[in-house]
C-alpha cells in the first residue's frame, strides 16, 4: 500500500532530531533502542495460539467425543444450503446411507455470520462406524453448508461479571527482572526485593478494593523525574491534543508532577469521572486473554512499580512511567475509551487466532498509533509517548506511515526488538473506531455481547429473548434523547 502523502510534525530526520539533543540523552537513545522490546502482548497471544494448535495436531481424534466397538460418536452442526427445507432431507439421506445412528436431532438460531445469517442450524449428535467417518462428514459438505463439529465451537471462558477480573491474572513472567539475565535489575537485589514488595499489592487486591498507596523511595521519583521532564519537553509538539489537554488535568487535578510518582487511585478516580475507567493494580505482564478482557468492563490494569534507575529511557517491561504517561492521559477521552473497551469486549470468548489478531491491532493503534490532527500527524500510542526515542522516530521522516485499517494493521508483522518499520494513522479517533467495529463485526462468535454499565456485568445475546430485553434498555435511551430534542426544538 503506498505511503500517504503526510509528514510529520517534527519534519525532520531521526538523526538530526536526536543530534539536536544533549549528548547524553542522545547517546541513551540510540543505545536503548537495540536492547529491544522483548514482552508484547502478541508474542504472548502467538504462543497460546500454537500451543492450542501443537494441542489440535495431538488430538487426531477431534471429531470424536466416544468411541467404542468401532463406533464413534460425534457431535455435528450443519446448516442448509440456501435454507431451503428440501436440503434437509438430502443432508439426513447421508447419514442413512452411512448407518449413522441418529441420538439426537435439534435446530438451534443460526450462528452470527457476514451477509444474511441462516434462520437456523441443524444439531446432530450420532453414532457411526469409525472407518465412516470421515467419508460421511465430506459427504454432509456437500450437500450443507457450514458443517462443524461443537468441538470447533468451544468457546473459552471469559469473566461476565467485574468481580471475575479476580481471576484473570495470568502472568508472563519469563522476562521479569528474577528471570531475564538482560534485564537492567536483575542483578540488583534490592531492586528486584522492591519490585516484588509493589507486586504483591497486586497479587493481593480484590476488585473493589481502594488500591494501597506505594510511598516511592528518593531514588525511585528520581528516575520518574528523569523520565517526566524529557518527555513533557516534547509533548506539545508530538502528543495528540486529547492527550495534552488531559495531562493538563491530570497536573492540576491528580498529582503529576516531575517531582512525585501519581498514586494509582487518584489517577484512576480522575478517569472514573471522566470516562468510567479505572486502574486495577497488576503484578507484570499478563497473558493477552487476561489484559484484553478487562478492556471490555473500562478496566485498565496498571503496573505500580518503576523501571531500573540505570535505564531510565528504556523498560522491557511495562512500568508505572509507561502506564502513567503513556496509556492514561488518553484514555480519558471518551471516543479512545469507547475504542479501547470495544477491542476487550471483541476479545471475550475469541478463538486464540483472533485473540493474536486482536492483540496486534492493540499493539499498532492503543501502543503505537498515530493520527492527522490540524494537517499534522501526532502520536496518541502509548508506546510512543512514553518512549521519548521513539516519540521522535515515529515522527521522523524515517518509517514507512500508512492509513490505519484494521485487516491490514491485525497481521502487520511488528517489531520488539527496534522501533517499529510501519505505524498506522488514523483519520481520527471517531474513524478508527469505526473501522474497528466493523473489523469486529465480522468475527465468528455464536453470539455477541454488550456491556451493562448499570451492573457492571457482560450480557451475552445468545438468544432472541436477551436481545429483546436489551433492546428494551435502548428504547428508554432513544426516548430519553428523543424527548431533549423535541424540548430544544
Ligand atoms: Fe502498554
Amino acid at each position: 500500500m503506498p505511503t500517504p502523502n503526510i509528514s510529520g510534525s517534527a519534519g525532520k530526520s531521526f538523526r538530526r532530531a536526536v543530534s539536536e539533543l544533549d549528548p547524553k540523552q542522545a547517546e541513551a537513545i540510540l543505545s536503548t533502542r537495540f536492547l529491544g522490546r522483548r514482552q508484547s502482548l502478541i508474542e504472548d497471544a502467538r504462543k497460546d495460539r500454537e500451543a492450542a494448535a501443537a494441542e489440535a495436531a495431538d488430538c487426531t481424534e477431534s471429531l470424536v467425543f466416544e468411541e467404542k466397538d468401532g463406533k464413534a460418536t460425534v457431535n455435528l452442526l450443519f446448516s442448509l444450503k440456501g435454507n431451503k427445507p428440501s436440503s434437509l432431507s438430502r443432508t439426513l439421506k447421508v447419514f442413512e446411507t452411512f448407518e449413522a445412528k441418529i441420538q439426537h436431532l435439534e435446530t438451534r438460531p443460526g450462528r452470527m455470520a457476514p451477509g444474511p445469517p441462516p434462520d437456523l442450524e441443524y444439531f446432530v449428535r450420532c453414532e457411526v462406524h469409525r472407518s465412516d467417518l470421515s467419508t460421511l462428514v465430506s459427504s454432509i459438505r456437500r450437500v450443507s453448508e457450514d458443517v462443524r463439529s461443537t468441538r470447533e465451537d468451544k468457546v473459552h471462558w471469559f469473566p461476565t461479571k467485574i468481580s471475575e477480573l479476580d481471576k484473570c491474572h495470568h502472568l508472563v513472567t519469563k522476562f521479569d527482572p528474577d528471570l531475564d539475565l538482560d534485564h537492567p535489575g536483575f542483578s540488583d537485589q534490592e531492586y528486584r526485593k522492591r519490585r516484588k514488595m509493589i507486586a504483591d499489592i497486586a497479587f493481593n487486591y480484590r476488585q473493589g478494593d481502594p488500591i494501597p498507596r506505594v510511598e516511592y523511595a528518593p531514588e525511585e521519583i528520581a528516575t520518574w523525574k528523569e523520565v517526566y521532564s524529557t518527555l513533557k519537553s516534547l509533548y506539545p509538539s508530538h502528543a495528540c491534543k486529547e492527550h495534552l489537554q488531559a495531562f493538563q488535568l491530570l497536573e492540576t487535578q491528580s498529582g503529576y508532577s516531575q517531582d512525585s510518582i501519581p498514586q494509582l487511585q487518584d489517577v484512576s478516580n480522575f478517569l472514573k469521572e471522566r470516562t468510567g475507567f479505572q486502574l486495577r493494580p497488576v503484578a507484570g505482564l499478563l497473558s493477552a486473554r487476561d489484559f484484553l478482557c478487562s478492556l471490555a468492563f473500562r478496566v485498565f490494569q496498571c503496573t505500580q512499580y518503576i523501571r531500573h534507575a540505570s535505564s531510565p529511557m528504556h523498560s522491557p517491561e511495562p512500568d508505572c512511567c509507561h502506564e502513567l504517561l503513556g496509556h492514561v492521559p488518553i484514555l480519558a477521552d471518551k471516543t479512545f475509551a469507547q475504542f479501547s473497551q470495544d477491542i476487550g469486549l471483541a476479545s471475550l470468548g475469541a478463538t486464540d487466532e483472533e485473540i493474536e489478531k486482536l492483540s496486534t491491532l492493540y499493539w499498532f493503534t492503543v501502543e503505537f498509533g498515530l493520527c492527522k490532527q490540524d494537517g499534522e500527524v501526532k502520536a496518541y500510542g502509548a508506546g510512543l509517548l512514553s518512549s521519548y526515542g521513539e516519540l521522535l522516530y515515529s515522527l521522523s521522516d524515517e518509517p514507512e506511515v500508512r492509513p490505519f485499517g484494521p485487516d491490514e494493521a491485525a497481521i502487520q508483522p511488528y517489531q520488539d526488538q527496534n522501533y517499529q518499520p510501519v505505524y498506522f494513522v488514523s483519520e481520527s479517533f471517531s474513524d478508527a473506531k469505526e473501522k474497528l467495529r466493523s473489523y469486529v463485526s465480522r468475527i465468528r462468535r455464536p453470539f455477541a455481547v454488550r456491556y451493562d454499565p448499570f451492573t457492571l456485568s457482560i450480557e451475552v445475546l445468545d438468544s432472541p429473548g436477551r436481545i429483546r430485553n436489551s433492546l428494551e434498555g435502548l428504547r428508554d435511551e432513544m426516548e430519553t434523547l428523543t424527548n431533549a430534542l423535541s424540548i430544544l426544538s
